[in-house]
């Protein structure tokens, strides 16, 4: 059986607040499965854990999709879509994606796209929202963000002519067959491109080695009183101190 299609219906705004916060009204509405809003520009775009998240107009595809029917392997939601956006990157550009946890996209350690699931699970469905950076040049990149963020366009080194109205189709393809997968396969395509695997990383609480992801997304993190699961809700990574050869 094919992966329900999203990408339809498809609102487009020039200017919104925040296409998640459009998503989300019109799914507490009622509008269907794959309902999508994408905008040029958002002027209170938001990202993970209270952030702001802004990006040029007209330089980077900013999407928001409605999904239903979410079943128990649901928590891993943001895990698949990342897994989807790095397909989706691969697919339109000549660039190799890796995945930040919990769900920040990399090309060479610079984010190229930032996702923020939201939802009520109680009645089912989400809003799927992401940011991914087209046709961004480095001079329109946030600033204090020059070294930590890229585009597809500079990451490549004979750009494609990409805008991010071409980048939509493809983005809602990937997603789709990601949605569709069983529990457990988008896990597995997760682990596979784990940016953080083996590395060190810091919290607000403590540091420790990465060493992959557990059943549920939650971080594993190796520390000297042993082996720790963190959740993406409640941990924010920071760098962490180089590591002392002993
Ligand atoms: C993050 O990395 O913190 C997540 C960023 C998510 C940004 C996208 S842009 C489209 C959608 N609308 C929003 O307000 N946020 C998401």
């Amino acid at each position: 059986m094919s992966a329900p299609r999203l990408g339809s219906p498809h609102v487009h705004h020039r200017l919104a607040d925040s296409t998640n916060e459009l998503a989300k009204r019109l799914a507490e509405r009622g509008a269907p499965h794959g309902t999508t809003v994408t905008a040029d520009e958002q002027h209170a775009g938001r990202g993970r854990q209270g952030r702001t998240w802004s990006a040029p107009a007209g330089r980077a595809l900013l999407v928001s999709t409605i999904v239903r029917d979410l079943d128990s392997a649901d928590r891993l939601l943001p895990l698949a879509v990342a897994v989807a956006v790095c397909e989706c990157c691969e697919a339109v550009a000549p660039v190799t994606c890796a995945i930040k946890w919990p769900n920040d996209v990399w090309i060479e350690r610079r984010k190229v796209a930032g996702i923020l699931v939201e939802g009520r699970p109680q009645e089912g469905w989400a809003v799927i929202g992401i940011g991914l950076n087209v046709s961004t040049r480095r001079d329109e990149l946030p600033a204090g963000l020059h070294d930590a963020a890229t585009s597809l366009r500079l990451a490549c080194p004979e750009p494609p002519p990409l805008e991010p109205a071409a980048v939509f189709g493809p983005l809602m393809d990937a997603l789709a067959a990601r949605l569709a997968d069983p529990p457990g396969r988008a896990r597995d395509a997760w682990a596979e491109r784990d940016a953080l695997l083996g590395e060190r990383v810091a919290w607000n609480g403590g540091e420790g080695t990465a060493a992959g992801i557990d059943i549920d997304g939650a971080l594993l993190v190796d520390t000297a009183s042993g082996q720790i699961a963190l959740d993406a809700g409640e941990v924010h990574l920071t760098a962490a101190a180089p590591k002392r050869e002993v």
